[in-house]
């Protein structure tokens, strides 16, 4: 039986070989996905890939907690990451405390992630001395898109400062690593070289301890939805499309079922 991955693999990562990270939301490509990478993140975003919602905004612990309790059951060797939901975490530490145990108890996760900097350092030292190991997340933070006014790149002049002392106070509170997204690639490198924890990017450059992308986009499974950052390594959209078309185009000519598909009326003899 292999080794389990845990966050403390995953810290002792930093200044050795690259994070491999890919997020999840099922059973069949969890195991697709363990099969190759270090870490699986069971992403917020399955609020839009999965469920149409227009942003993560309105993603619940119920979600998170029934997904994550999927992948759970596909992973054997990488480390388990789920997200703290919108709402669930930023009033206190106490509710995120509250929230984050009720996400490890019951899907079985190793850690948890939340979004935001300097105002979630607190937070995070408060889990993290309570047995909760926090991933920080910085930058573009899709949850806060009604303030940051759309999924712009951030930290460009002066605001990069800023951001590198967001991840700094992640680092500092005990995150055992820190999500990168959309910055400059400069930004990604200064901020990888100046935190003793890895840098987890998803489009802030390939100096990032790690890189993330969101299964479903790298797949082209996820519509036409085509950010800059992605690289698309297969376009299965494209695939199933085909694939669905020739069975409703079969069915209507009566080419499906073949006479392969069918059960007789006796059980054949040997
Ligand atoms: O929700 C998500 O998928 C994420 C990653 C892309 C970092 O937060
Ligand atoms: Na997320």
């Amino acid at each position: 039986r292999q080794h389990r991955m845990t966050p403390s693999d995953i810290l002792a990562r930093k200044g050795q070989a690259p994070i491999a990270c890919l997020t999840a939301y099922t059973t069949p490509m969890a195991r697709l996905v363990d099969a190759h990478c270090d870490l699986v993140l069971v992403g917020d975003s399955l609020g839009m890939v999965l469920h149409g919602l227009p942003s993560t905004v309105g993603v619940t612990m119920e979600m998170m907690i029934l997904h994550g309790k999927a992948v759970a059951r596909g992973i054997e060797r990488a480390c388990l990451v789920v997200d703290m939901p919108f709402g669930s975490y930023e009033e206190s530490p106490q509710q995120a405390m509250h929230n984050a145990a009720r996400l490890m108890s019951e899907t079985g996760c190793q850690a948890v992630k939340l979004e935001g900097g300097l105002h979630m350092a607190e937070t995070v030292a408060f889990l993290v001395a309570r047995g909760i190991p926090v991933m920080g997340h910085v930058g573009l933070t899709p949850q806060a898109v009604n303030t940051l006014g759309g999924y712009k790149v951030q930290g460009r002049g002066e605001d990069g400062a800023r951001i590198e002392a967001e991840a700094a106070a992640l680092a500092e509170a005990g995150a055992f690593a820190v999500v990168l997204e959309k910055l400059p690639q400069s930004l990604g490198a200064r901020i990888t070289g100046a935190i003793p924890v890895p840098t987890i990017g998803i489009g802030a450059g390939p100096e990032c301890d790690g890189q993330v992308l969101v299964v479903d986009d790298m797949l082209g499974l996820f519509g036409d939805f085509r950010p800059k950052f992605v690289r698309r390594y297969a376009e299965l959209g494209d695939s199933a499309s085909d694939a669905i078309a020739a069975y409703a185009e079969d069915v209507r000519a009566r080419r499906f079922p073949g006479p392969e598909h069918v059960f007789a009326d006796q059980v054949a003899r040997k």
